[in-house]
C-alpha cells in the first residue's frame, strides 16, 4: 500500500511521534490531519530530545511536511515551534512546510476560555488549556478566522467583529477583560506575512503527490478513545482522532489513508479527567509511570497508569479499521513477576466485551483480568524478535490475539532505532 496512517489507539501517548519519525524515510510526505498543539510527539535520536506539538514529525528526518486543514492552528506557537526546532538544527523552510490555507486559527481567546472554563468548572475535563475545544466550537459555528484570511484585511476585520460578537459575552459571563478587536487585528497582521509563507491548498499538492505515485505518511494527534465521538465522551478532545479523519483533514479522499497502523503501548496510561477502567493506584502503577517516565509532554502532569486494556484495544481496532500495530514500550514491563490483561468487563452483573457509551456505565466497571507471567531479562533496546525472552514473546502474542490485529512494529526504547520491523506497512 501506498500510504501509511499512524493514530493513536489508547488515550493518547503511546508514542506516535518516535513511529512517524522511524517511518518517515520510508515516506515522501508527512501530514498532520486533526488536534493541534495539545499534542506532544517526543523523539529521541543519540543524545538529542525533540519535541513537537504542532509540525508533523518528520521533520527532523527532513521530509516535507503538511499541516493539513482538519488542525487547528495557533499561529504564535507555530512560528515559535519553528524557531526553537530551528535552534536544534532542523532547519524549517516553505519548501519543507506546507500549512493548509483552509485551516482554522487558534487565537489567544480561545486560550482564555478553555482556561476559565476548567478553573470555574465542579467537573474538569482536564484539558491542555491551549484552547483547541474553543477553536473547533468556532470552526464548526462558522465564525473562525482561517490562514487565508491573514491576506485579506478587510474580511480579516469583519471576521474579528463577528467572531467578538460570540466570545464578548462568552468573556463577560466568565468575568474575563473585554477583548480588543483592534489589537487582535494588529498581532495577526504582525505575524501575516511569516505564517503566509507557509500557506498553500494543501489539498492540492497532496493530490500531486498521491497521483504521482509517492507515499504519503499521515501522523494522527491524541488517540481513538480521545475521540470526540468515540471516546470517552465528554473527557475527550475536540476533534477526530480516528483513521478515517486523515481523508477529511487533509482533503486526500477516503482512499487516501491506506495502511493504518495502531500504535499501542504495552500498558494503559492517560492523563487528565475521566474514566479509566485498569487504572492502578498501587505500587505496580507508580512503577509504570516511574520505569516509563510517564510526564504529560504538553502540560507536565503526571500520566495515570494501568494494566493493558485489550477490550479498549479491540475496540479501536474496530473504529480505526487498524491493519497492524506498533506495540510501544515494552522494555517498561521489564522485571514485573506478573503482568494483567484486561479481557472483559463487569458492569452492572453484566459482562461486556465492549467500552458502554454511558458516561455512568464507563465510571462503574471492574474489570476482568488474565494473568500472564512476566520477564526477569531486559528487552530495553532490544532490535529483534528473537532477542525477545520467551515470556514477552507470549505477551505479545497474547495481545495479538486478543485486538484481533498483527504486531507490525515493536519499540523497545525511546530511541529512534530501537525499533524490531515484522512487516513493513508500505509494503503491506
Ligand atoms: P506520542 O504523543 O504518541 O507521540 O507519545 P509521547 O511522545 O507523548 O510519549 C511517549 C514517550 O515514550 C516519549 O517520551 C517517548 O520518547 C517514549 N517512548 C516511545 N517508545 C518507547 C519505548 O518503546 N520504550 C520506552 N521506554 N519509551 C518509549
Ligand atoms: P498526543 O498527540 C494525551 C487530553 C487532555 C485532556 C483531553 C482534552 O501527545 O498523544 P484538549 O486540550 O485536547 O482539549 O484536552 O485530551 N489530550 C491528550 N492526552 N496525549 C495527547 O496528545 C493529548 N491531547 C489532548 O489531557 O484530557
Ligand atoms: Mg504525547
Amino acid at each position: 500500500m501506498a500510504n501509511v496512517t499512524v493514530i493513536g489507539a489508547q488515550w493518547g501517548d503511546e508514542g506516535k511521534g518516535k513511529l512517524v519519525d522511524w517511518l518517515s524515510n520510508r515516506a515522501d510526505v508527512v501530514v498532520r490531519f486533526q488536534g493541534g498543539h495539545n499534542a506532544g510527539h517526543t523523539l529521541v535520536v543519540g543524545n538529542i530530545t525533540y519535541k513537537l506539538s504542532l509540525l508533523p514529525s518528520g521533520v527532523v528526518q527532513g521530509k516535507p511536511s503538511v499541516i493539513g486543514n482538519g488542525v487547528v492552528v495557533d499561529p504564535w506557537h507555530l512560528l515559535e515551534e519553528i524557531r526553537k526546532i530551528g535552534e536544534q538544527g532542523v532547519s524549517i523552510t516553505p519548501d519543507l512546510l506546507v500549512l493548509a490555507d483552509n485551516a482554522c486559527l487558534i487565537l489567544p481567546l480561545h486560550r482564555d476560555l478553555d482556561q476559565a472554563r476548567e478553573a470555574a468548572a465542579t467537573n474538569k475535563i482536564g484539558t491542555t488549556g491551549r484552547g483547541i475545544g474553543p477553536a473547533y466550537e468556532d470552526k464548526v459555528g462558522r465564525r473562525a478566522i482561517r490562514v487565508a484570511d491573514l491576506a485579506d484585511r478587510e474580511a480579516l476585520e469583519a471576521k474579528i467583529d463577528r467572531l467578538l460578537a460570540h466570545h464578548t459575552p462568552l468573556r463577560r459571563g466568565l468575568g474575563l477583560p473585554e477583548a480588543d478587536a483592534g489589537q487582535i487585528l494588529a498581532d495577526l497582521e504582525a505575524i501575516a506575512p511569516q505564517v503566509l509563507a507557509y500557506a498553500k491548498p494543501a489539498w492540492r499538492l497532496l493530490d500531486e503527490v498521491v497521483k504521482s505515485g509517492k507515499r504519503v505518511l499521515f501522523e494522527g494527534a491524541q488517540g481513538a478513545l480521545l475521540d470526540v465521538d468515540h471516546g470517552t465522551y465528554p473527557y475527550v478532545t475536540s476533534s477526530n482522532t480516528v483513521a478515517g479523519q486523515a481523508a477529511a483533514g487533509s482533503g486526500v479522499g477516503p482512499k487516501g489513508p491506506g495502511y493504518i497502523l495502531g500504535i499501542v503501548k504495552a500498558y494503559t496510561t492517560r492523563v487528565g479527567e475521566g474514566p479509566f477502567p485498569t487504572e492502578l493506584d498501587d505500587e505496580v502503577g507508580k512503577h509504570l509511570g516511574t520505569v516509563g517516565r510517564e510526564l504529560g509532554t504538553v502540560t507536565g502532569r503526571a500520566r495515570r497508569c494501568g494494566w493493558f486494556d485489550a477490550v479498549l484495544v479491540r475496540q479501536s481496532v474496530a473504529l480505526n479499521g487498524i491493519d497492524g500495530i506498533a506495540l510501544t514500550k515494552l522494555d517498561v514491563l521489564d522485571g514485573l513477576p506478573t503482568l494483567k490483561i484486561c479481557v472483559g468487563y463487569q458492569v452492572g452483573g453484566q459482562t461486556l466485551d465492549y467500552l458502554p457509551a454511558g458516561l455512568k456505565a464507563q465510571a462503574g466497571i471492574t474489570p476482568v483480568y488474565e494473568e500472564i507471567e512476566g520477564w526477569r531479562e531486559s528487552t530495553q533496546g532490544a532490535r529483534s524478535f528473537r532477542d525477545l525472552p520467551a515470556a514477552a514473546v507470549k505477551y505479545v502474542r497474547r495481545i495479538e490475539e486478543l485486538i484481533g490485529a498483527p504486531v507490525a512494529l515493536l519499540s523497545t526504547s525511546p530511541q529512534r532505532d530501537d525499533t524490531i520491523l515484522m512487516r513493513d506497512p508500505f509494503q503491506a
